[in-house]
């Protein structure tokens, strides 16, 4: 017989007819009369009910289904008595696939910390909460793929290995083939990377933008979705050392269609999470965060605010409220400063362009006032940023201009360049945060929390 999905289980009248379910077992109780196993097989968030009458169970056949073991159940399909379930299995056989030793099973049913399940993340899974973050996530994925391909998109991967530093900001993954204690040196005592397999010194990528810069000025319109590095400051609850970035890259767009994308981008991403997966979003606002639901409608029924940089500082300047760090114009904004702006004074999602251009990087188009840059960054309410982006330098004289005067070399970016040789356009695009998209659309508080295997100093044990 064929194994049906519990998530279909649930959906199906209880006509009387036979199931097969497979799945672990989260909770066991009763009496001696009836025994209530609760199934769980990841498809959705609930468990399917398994009734054992004992009159057709001993209690040594049922010892071993304890909480964790996984657990083959034939039976009939039959009317839940019980509250809040349609469908419970009445079953005729009950076979442990797997025992779980209750001893050493760490996921008894009591519940545990988010600290305590980021120690054991491999067992995680099985909790409803992780379950519910990661279907979400698959769910968001998919999203993204339609998204895009709905509008004529390509999908192109980037390498992971690269030679170059997109962002200019020094925060790499060295990858290598030679010896990290002994390299071989050059006689100046430079490191010789002639030995090295790629005959230089390479990283894992920080984002796909440059690649994605060069394939746009053939395709038109692509985007990346793939794992980005960085060697920063891990140790937030926004910052992990991998992470899954999203990067479209648009020729012939300007900032205001790079807005305008970021935007109905986002509010897809977030209308897709309630019509697809309100029982997991449902669970994660019972459970940990009331206003969860409230805040994704809002995002999805209001425009964003736009202002420039120059007019937030304005309001930041004017703030009733203290901030930790000092702002003034040229200086970076922190995240308690993204944060005043959308949750205390605006009140919803804003878009800030037009930031000063030595806070932001070298491929950034010059506005015409000599110091501010066509950036945008987006900014969510518990979040702070969630997208960076900008409108692209696509004047070849004024690009290297900024590469010389922020130190980016040139010579190694000869393909880079290229695209401003041969056929430049006005062109845009910007890398949304996978994990930043998911912190706000689960309403967990740690981005360690939302991709399954987080990577952030000291954390790599498999
Ligand atoms: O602002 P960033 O650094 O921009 C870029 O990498 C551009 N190349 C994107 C582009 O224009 N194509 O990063 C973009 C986004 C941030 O807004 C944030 O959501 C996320 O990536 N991000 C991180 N997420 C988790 N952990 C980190 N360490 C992150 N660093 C950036
Ligand atoms: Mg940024």
């Amino acid at each position: 017989m064929k194994r049906t999905k519990v998530k279909e289980v649930l959906q199906t009248p209880a006509s009387g007819q036979e199931v097969l379910v497979k799945g672990w077992v989260r909770t066991k109780r009763g009496n001696k009369f009836v025994t209530f196993i609760a199934v769980n097989d990841g498809s959705t968030i609930h468990n399917i009910q398994v009734v054992a009458d004992m009159t057709l169970f001993t209690d040594e056949a049922l010892k071993e289904v304890t909480t964790g073991a996984s657990v083959s159940v034939l039976g009939s399909l039959v009317q839940s008595q019980g509250k809040g379930q349609s469908v419970e299995i009445q079953a005729r056989t009950i076979e442990v696939l797997g025992t779980a030793d209750p001893e050493t099973y760490p996921l008894q049913k009591k519940g545990h910390s988010l600290e305590f399940l980021r120690e054991i993340a491999h067992l995680r899974p099985r909790t409803n909460t992780f379950g519910a973050v990661l279907r979400i996530r698959h769910a968001m994925a998919f999203a993204v793929h339609q998204y895009f391909n709905n509008k004529g998109f390509f999908y192109i991967h980037t390498p992971i290995i690269t030679a170059s530093d997109a962002e200019g900001a020094g925060e790499m993954f060295r990858v290598t083939t030679l010896d990290p204690v002994n390299p071989p040196k050059t006689e100046t005592g430079e490191v010789d990377f002639s030995e090295d397999f790629f005959g230089k010194s390479t990283n894992l990528t920080v984002s796909g933008q440059l690649e994605g810069e060069v394939t746009a000025m053939a395709l038109s319109e692509i985007y990346t979705f793939g794992p980005t590095f960085r060697a920063e400051n891990s140790n937030t609850s926004r910052h992990l050392a991998e992470f899954w970035m999203i990067e479209p890259e648009m020729a012939f767009y300007e900032l205001e269609d790079n807005m305008d994308l970021a935007e109905d981008f986002l509010k897809y991403l977030v209308r897709y999470a309630l019509d697809n997966c309100m029982d997991d979003l449902q669970f994660l606002n019972d459970m940990y965060d009331k206003e969860l639901l409230s805040r994704l409608n809002f995002v999805v029924e209001n425009d964003f605010q736009r202002l420039t940089y120059t007019e937030a500082i304005d309001v930041l300047v004017g703030a009733k409220q203290k901030f930790e760090y000092k702002v003034e114009w040229g200086t970076d904004l922190q995240s308690e400063h993204e944060r005043y702006l959308v949750e205390k004074h605006y009140k919803k999602p804003v878009i800030l362009t037009n930031y000063p251009k030595d806070i932001k990087s070298f491929y950034m188009k010059l506005n015409d006032d000599g110091k501010t840059v066509r950036a945008m960054d987006v900014l969510f309410p518990g979040i702070g940023e969630i997208i960076g982006g900008s409108q692209r330098e696509e004047s070849y004289e004024k690009l290297v201009t900024r590469m010389r005067e922020m130190g980016v070399p040139e010579k190694e970016m000869w393909w880079f360049l290229d695209t401003r040789r041969f056929g430049t356009v006005p062109h845009s695009g910007f890398g949304l945060g996978f994990e930043r998209l998911l912190l706000f659309v689960t309403g967990m508080g740690n981005i360690r929390d939302v991709i399954p295997f987080p990577r952030f100093p000291k954390s790599a044990e498999f």
